[in-house]
């Protein structure tokens, strides 16, 4: 079975059918850019706009970078606030004229990973973590998701974790991978403090550049790239769809 995962991150918004048995796109990924300000019709054009590249008619699944519950977008740290409150389920299927499944970005990319990627098989606790604009977090207890876990804003030294480890705050703060890994490393001993996994997923668009840094973050808990890469968000919301 087939569904259309679109992926709505602070820069791009990406989409693609993909095979939620698989985990593989069938069609080559189209990425537009997000609309600045982010606003929720602004945003809705361009998801109508990808499944109408697509000439879609089936299942769509749509990442969203905030908590959704029941569909409905509770918060908004890295897109417009006037997202809050808004039926983001609704908005989208107007827009589309399609059945439209919403959850949060690393939600979504966690059970890709989980279901298709490199926490397939993996019982007990797994944490997927994605390091882009943000922090995104995914917890896991033996393949079942509690969603909307939200790690990115614990705090660490005062400030939210976001703002000192995410890829944007290397990007912004010109910082060296070494000083970035050290910053990581400090993040995710304190995550593992709290919840002990067995496993913790590191993705967003800087897993592809694992190499760089992840060999420096020393931690007690096994680390493993996202095998989706970037594309995990795009899966998940496919297969979210599905379900
Ligand atoms: C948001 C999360 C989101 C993460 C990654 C955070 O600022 O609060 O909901 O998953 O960024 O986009």
């Amino acid at each position: 079975m087939e569904a259309l995962g679109i992926d709505i991150g602070g820069s791009g918004i990406k989409g693609a059918p993909v095979d939620v048995t698989t985990g593989e796109l069938t069609r080559e990924r189209l990425r537009l850019a997000t609309p600045a300000p982010s606003r929720p019709k602004a945003v809705a054009e361009v998801v109508a706009e990808i499944a109408g590249h697509f000439d879609w008619t089936g299942p769509v699944g749509v990442t969203f970078p905030g908590v959704v519950i029941d569909g409905v977008a509770r918060s908004a740290a890295n897109v417009d606030r006037s997202w809050i409150g808004v039926d983001a389920r609704e908005t989208f299927s107007v827009a589309t004229g399609l059945p439209v499944v919403v959850l949060n970005d690393a939600d979504a990319a966690g059970l890709a990973e989980v279901a298709a990627g490199s926490a397939r098989g993996q019982r007990g606790v797994v944490l997927m973590l994605t390091f882009g604009t943000g922090i995104g977090s995914a917890l896991f207890v033996d393949g079942l998701l509690v969603p909307n876990t939200e790690l990115g804003h614990l705090e660490i030294r005062g400030k939210e974790a976001e703002r000192r480890a995410s890829d944007r705050a290397r990007d912004e703060g010109g910082l060296s991978w070494g000083k970035w890994a050290g910053r990581v490393e400090e993040y995710l001993r304190h995550v593992e403090a709290l919840f002990s996994p067995s496993l913790i997923v590191i993705g967003g668009g800087v897993s592809k550049k694992a190499d760089r840094f992840l060999p420096m973050v020393k931690v007690r808990t096994r680390l493993v790239p996202a095998t989706l890469r970037n594309e995990a968000g795009i899966v998940g919301a496919a297969m979210a769809a599905a379900l």
